[in-house]
């Protein structure tokens, strides 16, 4: 789609989609920084407080979780939305944490559905219990209660945030209580749920919810887009853990394509503009699960270590390896982008040579096409294509022709074996280390920062 064409009734280009393109943590919560700058509203669509979002603004470190990445910015309107999975003691801490530094003067800024589901204390015991059980497929959740959340939503047992308000609560708490009790007493050796314990703490933080509750936040956000106000619509995880189309059976619960902002949030996938798609320059994974070009070894050393690659979330150290544009080309295909959105690049300076895998290798034949491979990833062999290195610092460039053409090359490179243009290069964590080129950023920035070039395929 042309970035002037608009699909909504002002004629505006004004809804945009940021989602992961590989295993998470590719930098999402700092390009959802940066870009809310120049943007009205940002909604948080799925997951829950399973993400972690890092925010660079000046040196300090804000991490988010269940908070739009729009927070720093106080003209930013932030939503939580109806398909987020919504711990509400988590987000309490979040919002004093935000408040204690400063932020979030105003409630106001911070809106969340009613029809968001909640996360409740027994959903993190019944999924860490399972972790923790032997006889189960252990996925390396990050402990959050998200899949036994999601299930509760499944099976129509769940709480949401409008049942805090409700004079039922303590009937329905009751009854999403009362299988897990059971599962949690008899198949996991655990103390059974104390519902009225449970109950007075919900009773509590209800209260402090309160100033936050929405309840026609489909309205309001389409009500944003058709008056042209720009909205950014944040994924949480990335394609390839998406629940229907990642790598199933280790996924999160919930689906990360743009598809799912839509049905999030409740807005018609026609008044979406852009899908970007964020992907680092190299690939991370935490947790288990298949990962073709993990390296086990001095490379992926230096990628873990010069790209600081620990979990925002739980700590845990990232798996990492070299970028996978088989698994890439998927993202790109089920996610719906049309833009991507390259992070981390400053890392590849302290490599001699870098590896790119553009095809895997199973049982003697060569497949470019990740479905097609699907059920048998755990054991290809990535076909690689080796490329050399800059070793210099190029954390301060600020356009692509500050870039050493080694590195020019590289991002040429993905750009033209995915087919998909790239108008947003980071070249570090801090919120200005970010360059943007190209047609699509005319709309956004105005021409101040739209005066280069895009890597087109
Ligand atoms: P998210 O979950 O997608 O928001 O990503 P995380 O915050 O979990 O992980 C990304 C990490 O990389 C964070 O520590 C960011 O501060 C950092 N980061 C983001 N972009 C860049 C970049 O271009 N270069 C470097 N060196 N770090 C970056
Ligand atoms: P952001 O938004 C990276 C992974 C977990 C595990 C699997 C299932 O920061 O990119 P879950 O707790 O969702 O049931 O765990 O998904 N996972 C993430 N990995 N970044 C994330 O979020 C993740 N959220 C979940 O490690 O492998
Ligand atoms: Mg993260």
């Amino acid at each position: 789609m042309s970035p002037s064409v608009k699909s909504g009734k002002s004629g505006q280009v004004s809804a945009y989609v940021v989602i992961g393109s590989q295993w998470g943590d590719e930098g999402k919560g700092k390009l959802i920084d940066a870009m809310a700058a120049k943007s009205h509203g940002v909604v948080r669509f799925q997951g829950g407080a399973n993400a972690g979002h890092t925010l660079i603004v000046e040196g300090k470190k804000t991490v988010l979780h269940l908070i739009p990445s729009g927070i720093l910015h106080p003209q930013v309107q932030c939503f939580i939305g109806s398909g987020v999975t919504l711990d509400p003691f988590e987000l309490i801490k979040e919002i004093e944490g935000l408040k204690s530094n400063g932020y979030l003067k105003n409630d106001s800024q911070l809106q969340i559905s009613d029809g968001a589901l909640l996360v409740l204390p027994f959903h993190r015991l019944l999924d860490q219990a399972r972790e923790a059980c032997s006889k189960s497929t252990k996925i390396g959740t990050t402990g959050r209660g998200i899949g036994p959340s999601y299930e509760d939503r499944a099976s129509r047992r769940a709480l949401l945030v409008r049942d805090l308000f409700s004079d039922k609560l303590k009937d329905k708490l009751q009854r999403c209580a009362e299988e897990k009790s059971f599962l949690l007493e008899k198949l996991y050796g655990q103390e059974p749920i104390d519902v009225e314990a449970t109950y007075k703490q919900l009773c509590e933080v209800a209260e402090k919810l309160k100033p936050f509750r929405c309840r026609d936040m489909s309205l309001q956000i389409n009500t944003m887009i058709d008056q042209g106000k720009k909205v950014l619509f944040e994924g949480a995880q990335g394609v390839l853990l998406d629940s229907f189309h990642g790598t199933f059976p280790f996924v999160t619960s919930s689906s990360t394509t743009a598809a799912s902002a839509c049905g999030g949030v409740g807005v018609s996938p026609l008044k979406i503009d852009h899908v970007f798609g964020i992907t680092k320059a190299y690939c991370t994974r935490v947790g288990e699960g298949p990962f073709p070009t993990e390296q086990s070894n001095g490379a992926g050393e230096i990628l873990q270590r010069e790209g600081h690659e620990f979990g925002a979330t739980t700590g845990r150290t990232r798996r990492c390896g070299w970028l996978d544009l088989v698994a890439l080309r998927y993202a790109i295909q089920v996610g719906g982008m049309d833009q991507l959105i390259l992070t981390k690049i400053d890392v590849l300076s302290h490599l001699d040579s870098i590896q790119v895998c553009t095809a895997y290798k199973y049982k003697g034949e060569i497949f470019k096409n990740f479905s097609f491979i699907e059920e048998n990833i755990p054991e290809v062999e990535p076909v690689y294509e080796t490329f050399p290195g800059w070793k210099s610092d190029i954390s301060g460039c600020r356009k692509f022709e500050d870039l050493p053409k080694e590195a020019q090359q590289y991002i040429a490179f993905i750009a033209r074996e995915t087919g998909v243009e790239i108008p947003v290069i980071s070249v570090g964590p801090d919120r200005e280390q970010t360059f943007y080129q190209g047609e699509i950023f005319k709309d956004f920035w105005g021409s101040a920062k739209s005066a280069q070039t895009s890597i087109t395929p």
